[in-house]
């Protein structure tokens, strides 16, 4: 198949491509290498892709309604796989006027270039943010979603219901995936699990917010990438799921497992709950097991141990 992926060259559509390009699949890339992180990184990331013959990376802005026809033109995409976006939830506070750009309009572009190109097969990655602070575990697909607390989650909450809309006036089928805390090999930096490896491995303090009791659903990379490559092989309709490890890990854990991982003894100072910042999340994934056979299976200890190995090999 032609799937065009944008967000190619991050940490999940990098991740993406590789298993695509292994499966045979020809794969259009799209991303515009922004400097939200080290945009070198993300050079790294898509390294081994761009070496693929079925592999192609456009080095363009999802908000420029030329640069993607252009791309939809030249390629003539079966499916599309749409991942860029701001991602992150504090720095969405900051600056919520690029999150608001990039992951409402340049979702909107998208959305209308797969209408004008006849494209009607649409992955959207959504998240776990969209719950909230939401107190009820673990979290189901058709729990409320009305009270995003972070400019972030409200674009992704507005990204699915775009999608709906789509679905409804023109017939895209649509998959919304909400993902729980990704992590592993190539996982952005600035995201708790690697800067708490940067930290712990040299010897700094870290600082934990809260108490450390709060939790998280932590999902390993190569259990998203199935999740998300099952949906792009069976997008029909409209339907949204969670995709996470339905475990949860609290703070204290996580950093008591990097330690362990890397060896050290995590030097930690504690500060008040961020503003944003949800006290859990905890996913339900029995419909995406009941209907794209996904079935998460690294645990926390392992993911974290895969991570640290993946991390120590990192240049500089
Ligand atoms: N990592 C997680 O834990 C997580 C959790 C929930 C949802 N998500 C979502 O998954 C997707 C991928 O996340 P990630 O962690 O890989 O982030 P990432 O920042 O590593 O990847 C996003 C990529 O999109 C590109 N991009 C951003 N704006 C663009 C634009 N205007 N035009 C073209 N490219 C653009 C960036 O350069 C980057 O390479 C995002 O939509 C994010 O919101 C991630």
């Amino acid at each position: 198949m032609r799937i065009l992926v944008t967000g190619a060259a991050g940490f999940i559509g990098s991740s993406v491509c590789d298993r695509l390009l292994a499966d045979g699949h020809q794969v259009l890339g799209v991303d515009n290498f922004n400097a939200f992180y080290d945009p070198a990184i993300k050079a790294r990331n898509i390294a081994a892709a761009e070496k693929h013959p079925d592999f192609e990376c456009v080095r363009g802005d999802i908000c420029n309604p030329r640069t993607v026809a252009e791309a939809f033109e030249r390629f003539a995409p079966e499916r599309v796989i749409h991942l860029a976006a701001w991602a992150g939830v504090r720095p969405s506070i900051q600056h919520p006027a690029i999150y608001q750009r990039v992951n409402i309009e340049g979702l909107m572009v998208l959305l209308e270039q797969c209408r004008v190109s006849g494209v009607d097969r649409f992955v959207f990655a959504s998240s776990s943010s969209v719950y909230g602070a939401r107190k009820t575990v673990p979290f189901r697909e058709d729990d409320p979603v009305d009270n995003p607390i972070s400019p972030y989650a409200a674009t992704k909450k507005a990204g699915e219901l775009l999608c709906y809309t789509w679905h409804h006036l023109h017939g895209l089928h649509t998959h919304c995936l909400r993902f729980f805390t990704v992590y592993g090999p190539r996982q952005r930096p600035e995201m708790a699990i690697h800067k708490f490896a940067r930290l712990i491995d040299g010897g700094e303090t870290l600082t934990l917010f809260g108490d450390g009791t709060s939790s998280r659903d932590y999902t390993y990379i190569d259990d998203i990438v199935d999740g998300v490559v099952a949906s792009v092989e069976r997008v029909c309709g409209y339907r949204i799921y969670n995709l996470g490890e339905s475990e949860t890990t609290t703070l204290v854990e996580l950093v008591d497992h990097i330690g362990r991982a890397l060896g050290k003894t995590p030097q930690v100072q504690h500060a008040p709950m961020q503003p944003g910042d949800v006290p859990r999340t905890f996913a339900d994934v029995s419909r995406a097991r009941a209907e794209l056979d996904y079935a998460p299976r690294i645990k926390i200890a392992e993911g974290i141990q895969r991570f640290a190995a993946w991390f120590r090999a990192q240049p500089g």
